[in-house]
């Protein structure tokens, strides 16, 4: 994947499903380069979002890289669905499967890139046995199931850490950050070291969609280590 870092991707939970399509056009008129989609089974977390079929939706309309966060129990069973769907990347929770190393295979088995997702709460270093595996690390800056809430202070060490432990091993894994990421702080969150920037409410909230998605992209590059 040839990307400038650090990347917005504006999470379509927070959109208005009924302009979905009009929406997305918005995204690529802000020059985003990756859309976030967030799959809730009601069961991981306790919310229900869209399945495959939307995915598919979305792809109809762009050609920008499908980000896809899945936080559904035993997501083993709907890999081949998504990738059918025309996800690029597909992200699992550490929290959600009995073989996460097994599950990540099949990812990349299905030719999609394979990424995993910790909770607040989850100690990093149980993810540290895969990570040799791991296209992109997402470390949640909320408990997952909703858009809107407020960014935990405690992720900005999390994020440090995982950067940390990148340079350290020689790994190759983008860091991405999921929840509450907006104007006020999306610098910071660059600067601790996150390559991706999840945004939903701070992208489709806003009056002007391509205008927010350049200002945070803006913020985040005029943040992060490699433009300083
Ligand atoms: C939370 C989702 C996020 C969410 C982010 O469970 O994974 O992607 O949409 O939304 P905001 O940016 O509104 O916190
Ligand atoms: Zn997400």
């Amino acid at each position: 994947m040839d990307i400038q870092l650090p990347v917005l991707a504006p999470s379509i939970l927070a959109s208005d499903y009924s302009k979905l399509g009009e929406q997305i056009k918005e995204c690529e008129q802000g020059d985003a380069k990756w859309i976030h989609c967030d799959i809730m089974d009601g069961h991981f977390v306790p919310n229900i979002s869209f399945g495959p079929d939307i995915v598919k939706a979305v792809g109809r309309v762009t050609d920008l890289f499908l980000d896809v966060h899945l936080m559904i129990e035993n997501p083993e069973r709907y890999i081949e669905h998504f990738v059918d769907a025309g996800a690029d990347q597909i992200t699992v929770h550490y929290e959600a499967c009995t073989h996460l190393h097994r599950t990540l295979q099949l990812i990349k088995q299905h030719g999609a890139l394979a990424g995993v997702a910790v909770n607040p709460a989850t100690s990093l270093q149980n993810i540290e046995p895969i990570l040799d595996l791991v296209d992109l690390v997402l470390v949640m800056s909320v408990n997952p199931g909703f858009g809107g809430q407020d960014f935990i202070p405690k992720t900005y060490e999390r994020l440090e850490e995982m950067a940390a432990l990148r340079s350290s091993e020689n790994y190759n894994y983008l860091i991405s950050v999921d929840g509450g990421v907006n104007l006020d702080n999306i610098d910071k969150v660059s600067r601790a070291g996150a390559d991706v920037l999840v945004a939903g409410s701070a992208v489709f909230k806003a009056k002007n969609i391509p205008g927010r998605i350049k200002e945070l992209q803006k913020k985040a590059k005029a943040g992060s280590k490699e433009w300083v």
